[in-house]
């Protein structure tokens, strides 16, 4: 029997009047998330991701559809059992959203006022909030006092504060540069393994859900155009914005234009090939082209290289020329094929090298 997912959003439409305007922000959406999932949501600006994720907690009541977050219907939920389903769904944003006119403390402290929790205990839970996103020393700090990291990292806390067992990020490390992008993915990703929390990450870059998700769905015009396990996507994307998604967030893309500048200096012909190899798990490159060379006597020679490692799973990619007889360069393709190594044939754009 499957587990029950945590969340479970059922052909959910949200359409926008507005000064005779009709928006269509999300069409014909369903999408479950498993306890335990670092569920990423991608897509551009204006794909409908906050819209959708606004359903989960009903901050955005659906057009049409339904909603279970925990077993339970959030769209026939009275205010105050919304209200305490509400306090098991954390968020953080972009923007941080902190007061500044309040401490540190205060601001973490702030979403506890009103459960029940004597000063005594909320002081302590504070303490062990701050402790646990590491900024114990900066308790008695005003917002402004703090870096970006920091401060996302104090919304983090707050977001914590009434124990959720889901935190949605809508693009929280949008704002921040590429290290601390990463500190703050790996404090979520602990706190995915150490608290158990389910976390859906929504962002416009490939980057962070490559760092930390087990599943991706990509978003396009308000509907989920592709989704699966974070492997088999960056394996084997079927949609051409997801490719865009990954190429980029891969460098691939970067690379392949250098690679087409030089292309007339590489001599393609019947003999020299340029490919890309793709491959999943650990096969390597090294002995795969030795064993090209042993058996057919083609040369490849190595212009970019890359393994992700995604999931503790490695994904390889190579561009290579190989050198050598047209027969046996058809049986060196059907060889890597049978490795299971998928092969693109690329071809330099520009007309004098084609
Ligand atoms: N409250 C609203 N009223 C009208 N249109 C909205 C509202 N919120 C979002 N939209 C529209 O819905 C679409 C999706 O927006 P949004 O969910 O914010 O996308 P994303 O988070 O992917 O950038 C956009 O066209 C946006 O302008
Ligand atoms: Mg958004």
């Amino acid at each position: 029997m499957t587990k029950e997912p945590i969340i479970q959003l059922n052909h959910i439409d949200v359409t926008f009047h507005n000064k005779g305007q009709t928006v269509k922000a999300v069409q014909d959406v369903s999408l479950e998330v498993a306890r335990g999932d670092i569920y990423g949501v991608v897509g551009y600006s204006g794909a409908g991701k906050s819209t959708l994720v606004r359903v989960i907690n009903r901050l955005q009541r659906p057009t049409a559809g339904t909603v279970t977050v925990n077993g339970q219907n959030i769209l026939a939920l009275r205010s105050s059992e919304l209200r305490a389903a509400r306090k098991k769904i954390g968020m953080i944003f972009q923007h941080f959203n902190l007061m500044n006119a309040r401490t540190i403390a205060d601001n973490v402290d702030y979403p506890l006022k009103g459960s029940g929790l004597s000063r005594k205990e909320r002081h302590d839970k504070v303490a062990r909030l701050l402790d646990l996103v590491g900024l114990s020393e900066k308790a008695q700090d005003y917002p402004a006092q703090l870096s970006g990291g920091q401060k996302q990292r104090v919304a983090i806390a707050r977001a914590l504060a009434n124990d959720p067992e889901i935190l949605i990020s809508d693009e929280a490390t949008s704002a921040l540069d590429p290290k601390t992008t990463s500190a703050i993915l790996e404090l979520l990703k602990r706190l995915n393994k150490e608290l158990g929390l389910t976390v859906v990450l929504i962002t416009h870059e490939m980057d962070a859900v490559k760092e930390i998700c087990n599943k991706v769905a990509v978003m396009e015009d308000g509907a989920i155009i592709e989704r699966g396990d974070l492997v088999s996507i960056f394996s084997n994307p079927q949609k051409p914005l997801t490719r865009d998604f990954i190429n980029t967030a891969t460098q691939i893309d970067q690379a392949l234009e250098k690679i087409y500048k030089q292309a007339k200096g590489l001599g393609l012909d019947d003999h020299h090939q340029l490919v890309q190899l793709k491959y999943v798990g650990a096969s390597t490159d090294a002995p795969l082209i030795t064993e090209l060379f042993k058996r057919y006597q083609v040369v490849s020679n190595i212009l970019y290289g890359n393994v992700e490692i995604l999931q503790d799973t490695p994904l390889g990619n190579l561009v290579v020329v190989m050198a050598g007889e047209p027969d046996q360069l058809e049986q060196a393709w059907q060889y890597c094929r049978d490795a299971g190594i998928q092969l693109t044939f690329l071809k330099p754009k520009d007309p004098e090298v084609a």
